[in-house]
């Protein structure tokens, strides 16, 4: 039966301060794709434009590495390729950027409709979607290639499979939502880490952030 996760205190009156004011001061762009260079991209633009680099991925996993019930709970959904209930993600992402100062970069999120409209309820509504393209078996080959030293329950081809089919079925959904309302920028992924860069700093051009 599928696993019981609690949900995260609530705490509505200050989320509501708090979107107010993250709302009227700055934008949150976003990115995601297995295996498509995101948090090598998110890490090289948070540094640029001196943002807060938030991922999804990795505060899930510093969950599961808690050791505690909601860890077990992600770690078998991690392994299953699937999508981690949305009221645990943004609860660890809200948590986050209480303790840090925006503009924040957040990576691998969202990955379901649900997530979007879970942060968009609490936190408010992205600047825009930084969105890698890559093909299937490049992205394949570069995760089989890091789960030999990443130690990850997730980088093995069955479960790669896996996150494909979920992408797909859960995460495309997104990306059509957000390109309707012309909020998806749409970067090639494809070649060395300091090309594709070249190209993700042209797609935040305009945007009111300084190179620090
Ligand atoms: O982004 P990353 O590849 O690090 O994500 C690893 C896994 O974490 C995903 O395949 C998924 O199981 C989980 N995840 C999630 N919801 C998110 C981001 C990641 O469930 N928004
Ligand atoms: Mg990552």
């Amino acid at each position: 039966h599928p696993p019981r996760i609690p949900p995260p205190p609530p705490c509505h009156r200050r989320r509501r301060r708090r979107r107010r004011r993250r709302r009227a001061s700055h934008g949150r762009p976003r990115a995601c794709r297995p295996g498509s260079g995101k948090g090598t991209q998110c890490a090289l633009l948070s540094r640029h434009f001196g943002m807060t680099h938030l991922s999804a991925g990795d505060l899930l996993r510093e969950e599961v590495a808690s050791g505690s019930d909601t860890g077990q709970s992600i770690e078998r959904i991690i392994t299953a390729g699937k999508i981690v209930p949305s009221d645990v993600t943004v609860g660890l992402l809200q948590a986050a950027m209480a303790g840090a100062p925006g503009p924040f970069l957040i990576d691998g999120f969202p990955r379901s409709l649900s997530n979007l409209h879970a942060f968009d309820e609490a936190v408010g509504r992205c600047a825009f979607m930084l969105f890698l393209e890559l093909g299937e078996a490049e992205m394949e080959s570069r995760l089989i290639k890091r789960g030999a030293t990443s130690g990850r329950s997730d980088d093995n081809a069955e479960t790669i499979r896996k996150r494909f089919r979920t992408f797909n079925a859960d995460s495309m959904p997104v990306i059509e939502e957000l390109q309707k309302l012309d909020a998806v920028r749409f970067v090639s992924a494809d070649g060395s880490v300091e090309e594709v860069f070249q190209r993700v700093l042209a797609a935040f051009a305009g945007e009111p952030l300084s190179v620090v």
